[in-house]
């Protein structure tokens, strides 16, 4: 026997039975974004692996060791993206969309990075990522954070989830600090772990990101980025945080966020979870006002965050309130060839006056009792039979399944304009 085929490590499938909370929390987050004004982008999954080096950053573990990188037959290097913002900014400048412009964006779908397969943290991951570019704030930074607000008040998590914000200053601001960071952590250079060691030269800032606990302390005493903002960064981080006290917001300020991608300036947040266990950030995100023009588009100022879809995912089935599914309306049992025949005639008919209709036809035969017993599972306010007596009769029977009652004839002819009634009688109990 051959052996089964197996899925790919850190990549899930979603199964039926635990849909519930994606398609909640999509239809909630898509009609939030629109009230908002943000339009739907959709961009490829896969770009030149060029475009993630430079706007991500070469010396970031996404760059150095988590990309799905291959080559493709015509010779080119391509990266399944593991993050949307690349991707998005890339389509505005290709598509010539920003000359002064400005755009509100959202998109949805999976992102793809090499990590160790662990509880909300996979390889195959799908974010909600939501991008203004052309708006340099702070307006908008703090509009963006009450978006994302307001969706954990409508998804019931807002309880379980903290806003962490700090400023990363200007690029060149954070050059003279970068100094600075160095050379302390040089002062120290033989408490440094492995990893901070290589980050020294590269990426000094990601040290203080370490999860190191042999690391904390030397962290702690390292210089504060916030001390070193620049006049206007300041000023910028001032006016946000006025303005999120003034929505009610709260948030505390983590001078040690410094982020995992290196496009990042001034703005920077995380909504953190202590429900998840250690992959605790939920949604995260900042202002990458270089990145357009580093790319080569017109220098312009943005802003954007994406949400882990499987982490808010979690959060709801632990503690949100996520609908249940509607069950069908109705589920037609037959029995006889002719019937079935007629039971799917009759069930487009159904489709065609009642186009919201949930009708389920009884497909691949089965006796009266396994009918019956699939009619319950689907949920379905009313059984119509159509067996070869009641097609003698051009009748269906009609059974509320729900409660105790009478079965009822309906001639088949009017049953598309009838079911509406039938369906609210059996669900009043008439
Ligand atoms: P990020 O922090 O790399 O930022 O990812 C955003 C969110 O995606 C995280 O907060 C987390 O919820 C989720 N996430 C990341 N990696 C995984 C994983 N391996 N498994 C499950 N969930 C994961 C970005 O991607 C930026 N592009 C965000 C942004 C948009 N900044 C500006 N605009």
């Amino acid at each position: 026997m051959t052996a089964s085929p197996q899925p790919i490590r850190g990549m899930n499938d979603v199964l039926p039975e635990a849909i519930a909370p994606w398609q909640h929390l999509e239809a909630t987050a898509r009609e939030l974004l629109g009230a908002y004004g943000y339009e739907e982008i959709r961009v490829p999954v896969v770009e030149h692996t060029e475009l993630f080096e430079r706007s991500i950053g070469e010396h970031t573990d996404i760059v150095e060791k988590e990309m799905y990188t291959f080559t493709d037959l015509g010779g080119d290097s391509l990266t399944l993206r593991p993050e949307a913002t690349a991707g998005i900014v890339r389509a505005m400048i290709s598509n010539g969309l920003l000359r002064g412009a400005r755009h509100k964006l959202w998109c949805t779908g999976p992102m793809f990075r090499h990590e160790k397969p662990q509880k909300g943290r996979y390889r195959q991951f799908h974010q909600i990522d939501v991008e203004a570019i052309g708006f340099a704030g702070p307006d908008v930074d703090a509009e963006l954070i009450a978006l994302t607000a307001r969706l954990w008040r409508q998804l019931g998590i807002d309880h379980s989830v903290r806003l962490q914000l700090n400023s990363l200053g200007t690029p060149e601001a954070r050059r003279g600090y970068r100094e600075q960071l160095v050379s302390y952590f040089r002062a120290h250079e033989v408490r440094l772990d492995a990893d901070s060691r290589r980050r020294l030269e590269g990426n000094p800032l990601r040290i203080l990101d370490s999860k190191n606990p042999d690391m904390q302390s030397l962290v702690a005493g390292a210089p504060v980025l916030t001390d070193h903002l620049d006049a206007a960064s300041r000023v910028h981080f001032e006016r946000l945080r006025a303005t999120l006290d003034a929505f009610g917001v709260p948030y505390t300020v983590n001078p040690r966020l410094v982020r995992g991608l290196d496009y990042y300036s001034r703005t920077v947040f995380e909504w953190v979870t202590d429900a998840l266990g250690a992959q605790d950030a939920v949604c995260s995100g900042g202002r990458y006002d270089g990145l357009i023009g580093q790319l080569g588009g017109e220098p312009t100022p943005a802003i954007g965050f994406a949400m882990g879809v499987e982490r808010v995912v979690a959060l709801m089935a632990q503690l949100g309130e996520v609908p249940a599914p509607a069950p069908s309306d109705a589920y037609l049992v037959v029995q006889g060839e002719a019937a079935e025949r007629a039971a799917l005639v009759l069930a487009e008919r159904l489709r065609d006056a009642q186009p919201a209709l949930r009708v389920v036809v009884n497909l691949g035969g089965g006796n009266f009792k396994a009918q019956f017993r699939r009619a319950n599972r689907s949920g379905a306010t009313l059984a119509l039979i159509l067996g070869e007596a009641e097609l003698r009769r051009g009748a269906v029977a009609v059974k509320p399944l729900r409660r105790e009652a009478e079965q009822t004839d309906c001639p088949i002819d009017a049953l598309p304009h009838r079911i509406d009634a039938l369906l609210a009688a059996a669900r009043r109990g008439d």
